[in-house]
Protein backbone atom coordinates (compact mmCIF):
# COMPACT_ATOMS: atom_id res chain seq x y z
CA UNK A 1 0.00 0.00 0.00
CA UNK A 2 1.18 3.35 -0.65
CA UNK A 3 1.11 6.65 1.39
CA UNK A 4 1.28 10.14 -0.44
CA UNK A 5 3.19 12.92 1.62
CA UNK A 6 1.41 16.17 -0.10
CA UNK A 7 3.11 19.46 0.11
CA UNK A 8 1.78 22.74 -0.57
CA UNK A 9 3.57 26.24 -1.19
CA UNK A 10 7.06 27.40 -0.37
CA UNK A 11 7.85 23.83 0.94
CA UNK A 12 10.09 23.54 -1.57
CA UNK A 13 12.29 25.93 0.19
CA UNK A 14 12.56 24.02 3.28
CA UNK A 15 15.74 23.77 5.55
CA UNK A 16 16.82 27.57 3.34
CA UNK A 17 13.31 29.27 4.78
CA UNK A 18 13.09 30.72 7.86
CA UNK A 19 14.90 28.04 9.35
CA UNK A 20 14.24 29.50 13.23
CA UNK A 21 10.76 28.53 12.24
CA UNK A 22 10.74 25.22 10.34
CA UNK A 23 14.80 24.00 11.11
CA UNK A 24 17.31 23.40 9.04
CA UNK A 25 16.22 20.00 7.20
CA UNK A 26 14.96 19.62 3.65
CA UNK A 27 12.06 17.97 1.85
CA UNK A 28 14.49 15.76 0.71
CA UNK A 29 15.75 14.69 4.12
CA UNK A 30 11.75 14.65 4.85
CA UNK A 31 11.53 11.83 1.93
CA UNK A 32 14.37 10.19 2.68
CA UNK A 33 13.29 9.58 6.34
CA UNK A 34 9.88 8.99 5.69
CA UNK A 35 11.04 6.64 3.20
CA UNK A 36 13.00 4.15 5.45
CA UNK A 37 10.49 4.53 8.00
CA UNK A 38 7.46 3.31 5.43
CA UNK A 39 9.93 0.49 4.09
CA UNK A 40 10.32 -1.03 7.50
CA UNK A 41 6.75 -1.23 8.21
CA UNK A 42 5.89 -2.42 4.65
CA UNK A 43 4.30 0.27 2.91
CA UNK A 44 5.54 2.76 0.53
CA UNK A 45 5.35 6.35 0.11
CA UNK A 46 5.34 8.96 -2.84
CA UNK A 47 6.17 12.23 -1.73
CA UNK A 48 5.25 15.54 -3.79
CA UNK A 49 5.37 19.05 -3.48
CA UNK A 50 3.70 22.14 -5.41
CA UNK A 51 3.43 26.04 -5.07
CA UNK A 52 -0.20 25.46 -7.11
CA UNK A 53 -3.19 24.83 -5.51
CA UNK A 54 -4.86 23.21 -8.39
CA UNK A 55 -1.99 20.61 -9.15
CA UNK A 56 -2.53 19.67 -5.02
CA UNK A 57 -6.01 19.33 -5.68
CA UNK A 58 -5.25 16.78 -9.11
CA UNK A 59 -2.81 14.62 -6.74
CA UNK A 60 -5.89 14.43 -4.47
CA UNK A 61 -7.74 13.11 -6.82
CA UNK A 62 -4.95 10.43 -8.13
CA UNK A 63 -4.78 9.50 -4.82
CA UNK A 64 -8.60 8.08 -4.86
CA UNK A 65 -7.20 5.28 -7.31
CA UNK A 66 -3.49 5.41 -5.90
CA UNK A 67 -2.97 6.14 -2.12
CA UNK A 68 -4.33 4.69 1.43
CA UNK A 69 -3.65 7.24 3.15
CA UNK A 70 -3.03 10.84 2.88
CA UNK A 71 -0.25 13.20 4.33
CA UNK A 72 -0.66 16.76 3.68
CA UNK A 73 1.40 19.83 4.80
CA UNK A 74 -1.08 22.30 3.02
CA UNK A 75 1.22 25.30 3.99
CA UNK A 76 -0.53 28.27 3.78
CA UNK A 77 -3.93 26.91 1.51
CA UNK A 78 -4.22 25.40 4.81
CA UNK A 79 -6.19 28.33 6.25
CA UNK A 80 -7.81 29.31 2.60
CA UNK A 81 -8.83 26.51 0.44
CA UNK A 82 -11.73 25.61 0.76
CA UNK A 83 -10.89 23.25 -3.23
CA UNK A 84 -8.74 21.74 -1.11
CA UNK A 85 -10.96 20.56 1.74
CA UNK A 86 -13.07 19.47 -1.20
CA UNK A 87 -11.18 17.68 -2.72
CA UNK A 88 -10.28 16.00 0.54
CA UNK A 89 -13.81 14.74 1.23
CA UNK A 90 -14.19 13.01 -2.21
CA UNK A 91 -10.90 10.63 -0.98
CA UNK A 92 -12.20 7.68 1.03
CA UNK A 93 -8.95 7.07 2.74
CA UNK A 94 -7.10 8.09 5.92
CA UNK A 95 -6.08 11.85 6.04
CA UNK A 96 -3.41 13.28 8.68
CA UNK A 97 -2.48 16.85 8.14
CA UNK A 98 1.33 17.70 9.31
CA UNK A 99 2.39 21.00 10.59
CA UNK A 100 5.98 21.47 11.03
CA UNK A 101 5.49 24.77 13.33
CA UNK A 102 2.78 24.84 15.89
CA UNK A 103 0.43 27.41 14.18
CA UNK A 104 -1.61 27.87 17.34
CA UNK A 105 1.47 29.68 18.89
CA UNK A 106 1.47 32.16 15.49
CA UNK A 107 -0.42 34.63 14.15
CA UNK A 108 -4.52 34.34 14.69
CA UNK A 109 -4.89 33.92 10.66
CA UNK A 110 -3.12 30.68 11.35
CA UNK A 111 -5.07 29.40 13.94
CA UNK A 112 -8.12 28.31 11.07
CA UNK A 113 -7.56 25.53 9.16
CA UNK A 114 -10.21 24.15 6.12
CA UNK A 115 -8.32 20.88 5.90
CA UNK A 116 -8.99 19.73 9.93
CA UNK A 117 -12.15 19.16 9.82
CA UNK A 118 -11.78 16.07 7.28
CA UNK A 119 -8.52 14.91 9.19
CA UNK A 120 -8.04 11.96 10.60
CA UNK A 121 -5.40 13.14 13.03
CA UNK A 122 -3.22 16.83 12.73
CA UNK A 123 0.18 17.35 13.75
CA UNK A 124 1.45 20.41 14.83
CA UNK A 125 4.73 21.80 16.29
CA UNK A 126 6.77 18.74 16.17
CA UNK A 127 8.81 19.89 13.21
CA UNK A 128 9.69 17.96 10.18
CA UNK A 129 9.40 14.63 12.65
CA UNK A 130 5.71 15.48 12.69
CA UNK A 131 5.97 13.88 8.81
CA UNK A 132 7.85 10.35 10.09
CA UNK A 133 5.06 10.24 12.78
CA UNK A 134 1.73 10.60 10.61
CA UNK A 135 3.34 8.10 8.56
CA UNK A 136 3.98 5.63 11.68
CA UNK A 137 0.29 6.27 12.56
CA UNK A 138 -1.05 5.56 9.09
CA UNK A 139 1.07 2.62 8.85
CA UNK A 140 -0.35 1.30 12.20
CA UNK A 141 -4.12 1.58 11.09
CA UNK A 142 -3.51 0.70 7.64
CA UNK A 143 -2.01 -2.74 9.59
CA UNK A 144 -5.34 -3.53 11.42
C1 LIG B 1 2.91 25.43 7.81
C2 LIG B 1 2.19 26.53 8.60
C3 LIG B 1 1.42 27.46 7.66
O1 LIG B 1 0.74 28.47 8.39
C4 LIG B 1 2.41 28.14 6.72
O2 LIG B 1 1.70 28.96 5.79
C5 LIG B 1 3.29 27.17 6.01
C6 LIG B 1 3.82 26.03 6.74
C7 LIG B 1 3.79 24.54 8.73
O3 LIG B 1 4.24 23.49 8.26
O4 LIG B 1 4.06 24.90 9.89
O5 LIG B 1 3.63 27.37 4.85
O6 LIG B 1 1.94 24.60 7.20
Amino acid sequence: KTIFILNGPNLNLLGKRQPEIYGADTLDDVETRCRALATSLGFQIELFQSNHEGVIIDTIQRAREEAAAIVINPGAFTHTSVAILDALNAYDGLVFECHISNVHKRESFRHHSFVSGRADGVMAGFGVEGYELCVRRACSLLSK
